[in-house]
């Protein structure tokens, strides 16, 4: 880790969670903690809480949580160090610098002077879109109806007809050749040298979610072949993580992403209104870009174009969507080809139509597919509900299956019963779908009996953190071992080492885990919604059963580990004696 421990839990305990997230969600106390609209996935009524006892957040709807470091970490999309800075600025500690290895300094030098370099190219077209030599630029922009507020931004600029004045500009400022070159601003051939790459076309820079410059693209201005000319990838510019607009699309809060093929599509969705747009960096949609539109949404929206290339590039987004576990639909721009020429004809009250009316993305798959089929020949008709039925056995929860069976039946007059049947068969001869693994948001995780035990463990995590005065009276029953995930033992140490010594730690714990999705985990298993009983009598029994509940699940895992882990006999010994002992004893909890 880049800052002492010491220092970075200072800095988090002089950061109030609940002062700090009231910067950014409106919060209403309620009992011991605080309500509010979860900021993190759309929601009507409150399932956001904030605890100022435990110092953490959690939402009971999409499962979001950990520390203040957390929140910043993915509220503003920064990194842990980048958290660690913003809240110490807020705190007034200072931080020494930071110690990096020669490595990592040599890199993060090269980043930082990469878009350096970039940031001062952007402005150099920003400059000439606005001088003389660049109204050709800007006739064109304004040509396509794009407004002065959107062309600054978008920051969009000009790159002039001369060949190598970019590249004089940049080494007038002092940047090498080489950082030049790297950046992706130049060629270099024998009989011109150096000279720009881009040059006499309108320039889109590409930000990274923090508004940096990492790239660029540039588009001819007319008819013109490449019609868009990009910027390599870089150390910076890593195309398949970022998507353009999504700076600004990150904030919008409507609920959903649009997903959009061009920057100009981007560009005028954003002006009439649509500012969740965003699109691929001239590639295919991957997996690492769904994976950043899903700290920021649930439910994206394919707007592309409605060609066949648009057709097929859309099928296989969906695909990925649907890995990524996000709900995908696909807006129809017919008869326009894309949301640019849509917006254009159409306006913005029609697109909103459009998305009010987005299609279900696995019934947009059957549409597509319908076309490669002869109904009206029993052979092709036949073969079409084959391979329907193959597709709905990709559905492994029964609900969600019969649901699309239903759906589709009904569509396409396939008899409910038959179609039922045919998914049947074909489920008998290649099998239904595994289970895919859902999200760890918690929203849809399916209930097993792995799961139940995990809930249990997570429910006496919860109750310690929550009244931490039990903790000596259960401590001789109890250790850190008796539980059965890798993760929580880890959590169970030190949270008993803390308790060990009357102090509530959990905050802190979740610190010692750096990744995002590890910290989540962690709050939810100091945020376990716990029953509430009416009497003290009913409490304490309650408590009492997980406690028991909890050494039977350590009981059992032990007993069926006998023989492969030395360390298993004596905690089922260790246990059997535990469990006996505890339906003995009376715990009371005051
Ligand atoms: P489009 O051809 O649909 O472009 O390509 P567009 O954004 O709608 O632009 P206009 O409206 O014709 O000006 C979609 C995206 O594919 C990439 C670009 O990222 C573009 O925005 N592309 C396209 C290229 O990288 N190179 C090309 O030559 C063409
Ligand atoms: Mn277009």
């Amino acid at each position: 880790m880049y800052y002492p421990d010491e220092l970075i839990e200072e800095v988090r305990m002089k950061n109030d969670i609940v002062e700090v997230i009231s910067g950014y969600v409106r919060l209403q106390k309620k009992g011991a903690n605080y309500f509010g609209l979860c900021p993190f996935h759309n929601e009507k009524s409150p399932s956001f809480s904030v605890s100022p006892g435990k110092q953490m957040y959690y939402c009971f709807g999409c499962g979001a949580g950990g520390n203040v470091y957390t929140f910043i970490q993915e509220y503003e999309n920064y990194t842990f160090p980048e958290a660690v800075k913003m809240l110490a600025d807020r705190a007034g500690v200072n931080l020494p610098e930071i110690e990096y290895s020669e490595e990592a300094k040599k890199a993060e030098g090269k980043r930082s002077r990469l878009l350096e370099i970039n940031k001062e190219a952007a402005k150099y077209f920003y400059f000439q879109l606005r001088a003389r030599q660049g109204e050709v630029g800007y006739s064109y922009l304004r040509g396509r109806q794009l407004t002065d507020e959107t062309i600054k931004k978008f920051g969009l600029g000009f790159a002039n007809k001369t060949s190598n004045d970019l590249v004089q500009y940049l080494r007038s400022k002092g940047f090498t050749p080489e950082l030049i070159h790297e950046a992706g601003l130049c060629n270099v051939d024998e009989k011109h040298g150096m000279y720009d790459k881009f040059w006499n076309r309108v320039i889109f820079p590409i930000e990274d979610i923090n508004h940096r410059v990492i790239g660029f693209g540039g588009r001819v201005m007319g008819d013109g072949s490449p019609k868009y000319l990009n910027s390599p990838e870089t150390p910076v510019f890593d195309k398949s993580r970022n998507l353009y607009g999504l700076n600004f699309a990150r904030t919008s809060r409507k609920g959903n992403i649009i997903l959009c093929e061009g920057y100009m599509d981007v560009i005028a969705m954003h002006q009439a209104g649509f500012d969740q747009a965003v699109a691929s960096l001239g590639t295919a949609f991957t997996m690492g870009q769904a994976g950043l539109l899903k700290r920021y949404t649930r439910e994206v929206l394919l707007s592309y174009d409605s060609d066949g290339a648009g057709v097929k590039a859309a099928l296989r987004a969906i695909g990925i969507l649907k890995e990524s576990g996000l709900t995908g639909k696909v807006i129809n721009l017919e008869p326009y080809k894309d949301p640019d020429e849509f917006m254009k004809n159409l306006g913005k009250e029609a697109f909103q139509e459009r998305i009010d009316h987005a299609e279900n993305s696995f019934l947009f798959e059957i549409r597509m597919l319908e076309k490669e089929f002869n109904l009206s020949d029993p052979e092709d008709k036949t073969r079409f509900h084959r391979e329907i039925a193959r597709k709905l056995c990709d559905f492994s929860e029964e609900v969600e299956r019969e649901n699309y069976i239903e759906a589709v039946a009904d569509k396409y007059h396939i008899g409910f019963e038959n179609l039922r049947k045919l998914v049947g068969s074909t489920a008998a001869k290649t099998g239904l779908a595994r289970p895919v693994e859902r999200p760890k948001s918690g929203i849809q995780k399916k209930v097993t009996p792995e799961e139940n035990s995990r809930r249990t463990q997570r429910l006496l995590l919860t109750w310690l953190v929550e009244e931490p005065q039990v903790y000596p009276k259960i401590s001789r029953f109890l250790s850190a071992e008796d539980f059965t995930e890798e993760l929580y033992v880890r959590v169970a140490q030190r949270l008993f080492a803390g308790l060990e010594k009357g102090e509530l730690n959990a905050a802190s714990i979740i610190s010692l885990f750096p990744e995002e999705e590890e910290q989540r985990e962690v709050a939810s298993l100091f945020n376990t919604k716990l029953i509430e009983p009416e009497t003290q009598s009913e409490k304490e029994k309650a408590f009492h059963d997980i406690l028991v509940s909890v050494k039977r699940i350590s009981y059992e895992y032990n007993t069926s580990r006998l023989g492969t882990d030395v360390e298993a006999l004596n905690r089922v010994i260790e246990g059997k004696k535990a469990l006996e002992e505890l339906s003995k004893t009376h715990i009371s909890l005051n």
